[in-house]
């Protein structure tokens, strides 16, 4: 008898502690209903700040800001997300896709540049894909389909933002160049046609993204902007 309440006192414990552990995110997710959803909601909770350091640098002295059910718990069953981006002088943000979803993307308030690679047929997936190259003004919106490989660049001397909408709360990232030389040095060799020796296949990783657009050394001259990356 005694074995038998020390038993369901440990697993009732377990279980209270199993309850405390859940993030909110989780607990938003296992809720039955919008209202219960609410309900976990405090008023602040329905407040988020793009300013609140949960960014991650975009090597170009700018940054992205990203909100999703992980970072604003509240938007967990509403559908949404967003991101902000603020690109520094010759700032680039490199090639990357979202895998969660397609990119709803304003310039907010200067000119930015935009490139995005389109998926080529799947009865011809090695075919070069269809680029859609554009200049976007302040104000101006363009979409980058799910999955799409794209990027972006401020060809000014000033700091420029935009804002990326998106109709998930879970778009995700990738940036395609790491992602692509994560695969081994040997495979990477075949797969380049053995144009790039190990030593230089290493000194590509470590310099990625510099190399991807020749513009930016131009742009950096113009605006006599160091390199620091
Ligand atoms: C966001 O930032 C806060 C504090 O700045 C931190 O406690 C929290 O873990 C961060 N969230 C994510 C998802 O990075
Ligand atoms: C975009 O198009 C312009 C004009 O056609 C061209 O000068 C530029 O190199 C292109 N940029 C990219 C990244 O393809
Ligand atoms: C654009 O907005 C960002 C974010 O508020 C700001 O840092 C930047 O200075 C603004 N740039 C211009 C040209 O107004």
């Amino acid at each position: 008898m005694f074995h038998l309440l020390v038993l369901i006192a440990i697993i009732s414990c377990s279980r209270i502690v199993a309850a405390i552990d859940l993030t909110l995110t989780q607990q938003l997710m296992l809720a039955p209903s919008r209202y219960a959803r609410y309900a976990l909601l405090k008023d602040e909770d329905f407040l988020f700040d793009f300013d609140n350091g949960n960014s991650s640098d975009i090597v170009t002295g700018g940054y992205l800001a990203d909100a999703t059910s992980e970072t604003f718990p509240a938007l967990v069953g509403q559908g949404v997300g967003m991101a902000i981006g603020i690109l520094g002088p010759c700032g680039f943000n490199t090639p990357h896709s979202h895998v969660g979803g397609t990119e709803f993307f304003i310039a907010l308030n200067g000119t930015l540049h935009s490139y995005l690679a389109l998926e080529p047929p799947a009865t011809n997936s090695g075919a070069t894909p269809r680029v859609v190259n554009l200049t976007i003004n302040a104000l101006q919106a363009t979409i980058f389909p799910q999955g799409s490989t794209h990027m972006q660049f401020n060809p000014s001397c000033e700091t420029r933002a935009f804002v990326a909408a998106f109709g998930t709360d879970d778009f995700g990232r990738v940036q395609q160049f790491e992602a692509l030389f994560s695969v081994p040095d040997d495979v990477l060799q075949d797969s380049l046609g053995e144009t790039l020796s190990p030593a230089q296949i290493d000194n590509v990783r470590q310099h990625i993204p510099g190399l991807a657009m020749k513009s930016i050394s131009q742009c950096r001259v113009k605006c006599g902007t160091s390199q620091h990356w």
